[in-house]
Formats: C-alpha cells, sequence, structure tokens
C-alpha cells in the first residue's frame, strides 16, 4: 500500500477544518530518515500555526484530535515544536506487505484518470551519426513510457527523426561531389556519415577562415579589458561586485581565446592536409550550394528527391539496430518528411489568424519577450524545423487525439520549444499539454562536451561495444562460475544497463561527466550493483528450492519481529509511491534512487535475518517471502527503466 498517498488523503481531509487550502500542507508529510520519529512526520503545523496566530503545541493537539488514521496508526505523537510522528501498525504494515508480495502489480494502482500522450523522443537527424546527446533522449523517453504505460496510460511513442533539413543538403552535396563508389556499397551509412563530416567539416572551415580576423580582435579587446580591470582592482580585493565584474571578464576572455584556439585548430586541419585543403579551394561555396541542394529537394526536385527516397530507409534501417540493442520499438516514426505537405496550411493559418506578420522577407510569429521571432518561412521560401513543429502539433492533436506531448530534447532547443508552444497555443491548440523535457549535456573528463579520441562526438554504436568490454571484465571478475556464453549474455545486459542507468539516476537536468569507471562499479549508485543484489536474492530462493509461485499464491502470513524486516516491509510498499514520484515531474531519477535505496535496504536485512537457516518454518516462509518481493520489485524497476537483469550472475 502506498502508505505516504493514504495518509495524505486523510491529513488532508483533517487540515480541511483548520483551513480552505490544505494542498501545501499535505505535502509536508514527509517518510522520517529516523525510525525514532515514526515511519512519517509531518511538520505542517508550523507553518499552518503562524497563519492562525495559535501555538503549534496546541494547533497539533486540537489537530490530531481531528486526525483519522486509527486503522493505519498507532496514536500520533507530538514532538518537539509540534512535529506529528505517525508509525504504521505493525499488523497493518505485515497484511500490506503479504497483500503486495502476491499481488501482479506489487502494490501499484492503475491511475484512475488515464490520459492520452505522446512521448516524442530519441529524434536523432538520419544520416548524421547518432550521438550521446540522443542517448539521453533515447533512455530517459524509454523509460517514461514505460513508466506511464505501467500506470496505465495510454502511450504513442514517436521518434520524430531529421530527415528533412539542412543536414540533407550537406548529405546530397556530399554524394554528388565526393562520394567512394566501392564505400558506398559497402557501408552506405557510414559513407553518407564520412560525407556529412567531410562537407561540414569544409563549410565550418570557410566560415572560421572568414571570421578569423574578426576573433583575434575580439580576443584582443577582451585582454585589454582584463588587464584593465586587474589594475582596477588592485587594493580592493574585497569588494564583491569588483571580483564578480572581473570574473565574468576572465569567463568571456576564456570562451573567446577557446573559440579563436578552436577555429585555428579547425584551419589547421584542413590546410595541412593536401586532399581536404585543395577540396576547401574548388569548393568555396560549400555551405551556400548545400543550402541549395536542400531547398531543391524541398521543391521537388526530381534528382534529389530519387536520392533521398535511397538514403533515408537505409539510415533508418541502421538506427533500429541500435534501438533493437535498448529493446525499443517505436509506435511512430513518422519524420519531418512526413509533414511536408501540411506546411503551407500551417503558414496560411497564422496568416489568416493574424498571428505572424511578414519581417524582412520572412514570415514570422513574435512572441512578447522573446527578442528573437519564431520563423515559419524562411525569405527564400523555405520552411523550417518550426514549421514542421506546429503541423507536428496539429496531426498530435487532431489525429492522434492527444492529451499530452512531451518532448524529450536536450536543453539547448528551450527557447524553441517555449516559442513552439506559444504559437500553437495561438493558433487554438490550448487544451492540450505540451511539456519540453529537457537535459543537460553529458561532460568529458575535461569537463566540456563528451568526445572520442578522434575528436568527433562518439558514435553511439562504439560506444555500446565499449560499454559491453569493459562489462565483460567486471563479469569474467565476479562470476567466474558462469560459463562462456552466459557470461556474455551477462556482460551485454550489465554494459547496456551501465549506459541507461548512469544517465537515467542524474537529475535530468544536470550536465553529468561521463567515467566508465564509476559507471560500471559494483558497489554504489549503479545498475550493476542493482543487478548483481537481484541475482543474490534470485540465488537464495534458487538455493532455498523454492516454488516462488506457489509461494505467492498460498497467501503465507508476512512476519516482521526485527527492526530490519519492518523496514524492509516499509520500502517495499513504497514502490508504488516511487513509480507515480517519477511522473510528477517527469524524472525518473526517483526510481533509480529508490532501488538503490531497496537494494541497501535488503542487504541490512539480510545481513541481520536468517533466512535459509532460519529453524521457524513459518518466519522461514515469511522472510522467503520478502526475499521473493524484493527481487520482484528490483526487477520490474530496473525494466520501467529499460534495463534488463539476469537470476543468475
Ligand atoms: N532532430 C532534432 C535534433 O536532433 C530533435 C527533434 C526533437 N523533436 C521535435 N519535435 N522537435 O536536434
Amino acid at each position: 500500500m502506498n502508505f505516504l498517498a493514504e495518509l495524505r488523503v486523510r491529513l488532508r481531509s483533517a487540515l480541511l477544518s483548520f483551513t480552505d487550502s490544505p494542498d501545501a500542507f499535505v505535502e509536508m508529510l514527509k517518510p522520517t530518515q529516523d525510525g525514532r520519529f515514526g515511519d512519517f512526520q509531518a511538520n505542517c503545523m508550523m507553518a499552518l500555526a503562524k497563519q492562525r496566530h495559535q501555538s503549534p503545541k496546541d494547533l497539533a493537539l486540537e489537530f490530531v484530535a481531528k486526525l483519522n488514521v486509527a486503522d493505519l496508526c498507532e496514536s500520533p505523537e507530538i514532538a518537539g515544536p509540534g512535529f506529528i510522528n505517525l508509525r504504521i501498525q505493525t499488523d497493518k504494515l505485515a497484511a500490506e506487505t503479504q497483500r503486495l508480495a502476491c499481488d501482479e502489480r506489487l502494490g501499484v494502482p492503475r491511475v484512475d484518470r488515464p490520459r492520452s500522450y505522446i512521448v516524442d523522443f530519441s529524434s536523432p537527424n538520419v544520416a548524421k551519426p547518432m550521438h550521446v546527446g540522443h542517448l539521453r533522449s533515447t533512455v530517459i523517453g524509454n523509460s517514461l513510457c514505460r513508466v506511464l504505460r505501467f500506470l496505465g496510460h495510454r502511450v504513442q511513442s514517436d521518434n520524430h527523426v531529421g530527415d528533412w533539413g539542412t543536414q540533407f543538403g550537406m548529405i546530397l552535396y556530399g554524394y554528388k561531389h565526393f562520394r567512394d563508389d566501392t564505400n558506398y556499397r559497402q557501408h552506405p551509412v557510414a559513407e553518407l556519415a564520412r560525407l556529412y563530416r567531410l562537407v561540414n567539416q569544409l563549410s565550418d572551415y570557410h566560415a572560421c577562415v572568414a571570421s578569423l580576423e574578426n576573433s583575434k580582435l575580439q580576443c584582443h579587446v577582451q585582454e585589454r579589458l582584463w588587464e584593465a580591470s586587474r589594475g582596477e582592482a588592485i587594493g580592493k580585493t574585497q569588494d564583491q561586485t569588483v571580483a564578480r565584474v572581473q570574473r565574468k571578464i576572465k569567463q568571456d576572455l576564456d570562451g573567446l581565446r577557446r573559440d579563436l584556439e578552436s577555429a585555428q585548430k579547425k584551419i589547421e586541419a584542413v590546410e595541412s592536409d593536401p586532399l581536404l585543403k585543395s577540396r576547401a579551394e574548388t569548393h568555396p561555396r560549400i555551405a551556400e550550394l548545400s543550402r541549395r541542394e536542400t531547398a531543391l529537394l524541398h521543391t521537388g526536385d526530381v534528382e534529389n528527391n530519387r536520392l533521398w527516397n535511397e538514403f533515408v530507409p537505409k539510415c533508418l534501417e541502421s538506427l533500429d539496430t541500435i534501438y533493437q540493442r535498448f529493446g525499443i520499438t517505436f509506435d511512430h516514426s513518422l519524420g519531418e518528411s512526413w509533414y511536408n505537405p501540411m506546411l503551407a496550411g500551417i503558414v496560411e493559418q497564422l496568416q489568416q489568424q493574424g498571428n505572424s506578420r511578414v519581417s524582412e522577407g520572412a514570415t514570422c510569429v513574435f512572441i512578447d519577450g522573446y527578442a528573437a521571432p519564431f520563423i515559419v518561412r524562411k525569405a527564400d521560401g523555405a520552411y523550417t524545423y518550426a514549421t514542421t513543429d506546429l503541423a507536428t502539433i496539429q496531426h498530435r492533436v487532431d489525429s492522434l487525439q492527444a492529451d499530452c506531448c512531451l518532448y524529450i530534447v536536450d536543453s539547448r532547443q528551450s527557447e524553441h520549444f517555449q516559442l513552439l508552444f506559444a504559437t500553437a497555443k495561438r493558433m487554438g491548440y490550448d487544451a492540450t499539454e505540451l511539456r519540453h523535457i529537457s537535459f543537460g549535456t553529458v561532460l568529458g573528463e575535461d569537463r566540456r562536451p563528451y568526445k572520442t579520441r578522434s575528436g568527433d562526438t562518439i558514435g553511439l554504436e562504439s560506444l555500446l561495444d565499449e560499454a559491453i568490454e569493459n562489462a565483460r571484465r567486471i563479469v569474467d571478475e565476479n562470476s567466474s562460475h558462469l560459463s562462456d556464453t552466459e557470461r556474455a549474455k551477462v556482460a551485454e545486459l550489465v554494459g547496456m544497463g551501465a549506459i541507461i542507468y548512469v544517465d537515467l539516476h542524474h537529475n535530468r537536468d544536470s550536465d553529468y561527466v561521463f567515467s566508465w569507471d564509476k559507471m560500471l562499479a559494483t558497489t554504489g549508485d549503479t545498475a550493476t550493483y542493482i543487478q548483481y543484489a537481484y541475482a543474490r536474492v534470485c540465488g537464495i530462493l534458487r538455493k532455498g528450492e523454492v516454488d516462488v509461485v506457489r509461494l505467492r499464491s498460498e497467501s503465507h502470513s508476512v512476519q516482521l519481529a526485527t527492526p530490519q524486516e519492518r523496514t524492509l516491509a516499509l520500502q517495499l510498499n513504497r514502490f508504488a509511491e516511487a513509480v507515480s514520484d517519477v511522473i510528477v515531474d517527469y524524472r525518473p531519477n526517483l526510481l533509480t534512487q529508490y532501488l538503490y535505496e531497496t537494494a541497501n535496504v535488503f542487504a541490512r536485512f539480510y545481513d541481520q535475518c536468517g533466512v535459509l537457516k532460519e529453524a521457524d518454518p513459518s518466519l522461514r516462509t515469511s522472510r522467503l517471502l520478502l526475499c521473493d518481493a524484493t527481487a520482484r520489485i528490483m526487477k520490474q524497476g530496473l525494466d520501467l527503466l529499460g534495463i534488463d537483469v539476469a537470476e543468475q550472475m
């Protein structure tokens, strides 16, 4: 039973005798960290007493008299300045734990009002290799879909692949001028990725050369400013404002230096390679001409459309091999191109509704509070990422009947989504909830965006292979009793689990540093630790030759004789809370946190309480039931994150 939720209901109804707006106070009931203060503690009396100009202790006394928890808790205690401590009756806890242990859903109820969700995630750009940024979107999106479905919502996942944007023009340009036919025949997707990188590199080169003098000048000016500010600050080092300004000047200088250095490196890389250099010289307008290829594609050019039809299926197939490794399938993979026929209509509608106006030849929507307009048609007539996203909303709301659309996309696109949602609202799409579920960047040990040795943003495939290779070493060390094939299988799920878990266990808003050592550690907050813990519990049941199906069906009573058993029982009953907490603000890290705690609580239980060697048969059975419920919760919880387990490791 979700005791927290139930107690909050009770608290709320008692609070209604004291206030018309109880919600904020209800939230103040929390599980305690320390059993001496009960299982749950409410500190809302202090805040409420202040409102009512009353002593918190007196109020607490009055309140407790109105609080109806006699069927769940021992009599409430008032502690300190007015804390209310609640302790679940052990009999009740045991009965609820027994019920949970026999319940297929492990005590997690389905929601009363299911909603229809569209989850837009992964969404890489085809023909450009998927990178770690798309990895975050992929694992967060997959886990949210799983949790929403488990809770009974209707979910349609949609991989909004970028198959229509400017990168396609670059590939077309590359294919027409630089392709290696043998490579293309043998490894078409790798060849297209190489062509994309080449065109990108040459375009970047020309852009860097064009802005080099200006960058040097900016750097020079900022250096002067930095020197001047240091002179200014002599003798005033205590002054906070001066220090802050100085820090800002230095930060900007460092940024400019980094940009200059990176531009110089890009120029150097091309100029030191005779082939690249000659290509750069013979293709001075490469960026502009690539854009023209995109425009030709969009306006129906036969050759470009033929090539597009040849490239895209190959690219989607190669993406699928990655999704298979994650066990992910999408309900829709419409892609940007699918919306092409709707784009003119979107712009027309905006114009007719008076929501857009033409500025410097481009059709724009202006939203208060934003300096940049939302451009839906460029001066050259091309539609944009923005127009496509508006058409996508139209389709998702009108045809797919979405109540809520989630966009799992990195935080650099925040402004795009703010403008998108504001524009959609103006178009009349205001009944559907639109949410950008943003996330931070994956960093290398140098705290810069994660790169491979070659300096590329790492390709996802090789990252997964590396994870599994590293996992194999851990598994060889820890699971020498398994056969070679078994170890290979375990290494696969340990490697994939490590990658998925490390991403999910960070608060999604924050950047995180990617480190193989930490993510594969067998102790600490990792998938590996929880997977091994799961296998250990399975090992106990196996060794005891327990028929788990019978164990679950025979309604044996649960006994909570020791504090460790009681704590474990409370923890198991919190599974429902952890799962439903995930979707309050779409944060899978609340579930990883719960699973990690569960593994720890179980370890303390197993350390103190004998299971197989317990002589009293009914106590032994009760403990086996706790073991079995723990294992099932770990397995189900990891499954909701998209992570597999093995019963033997
Ligand atoms: N393809 C985009 C990128 O790689 C992400 C698309 C996200 N979804 C959307 N509906 N805009 O940056």
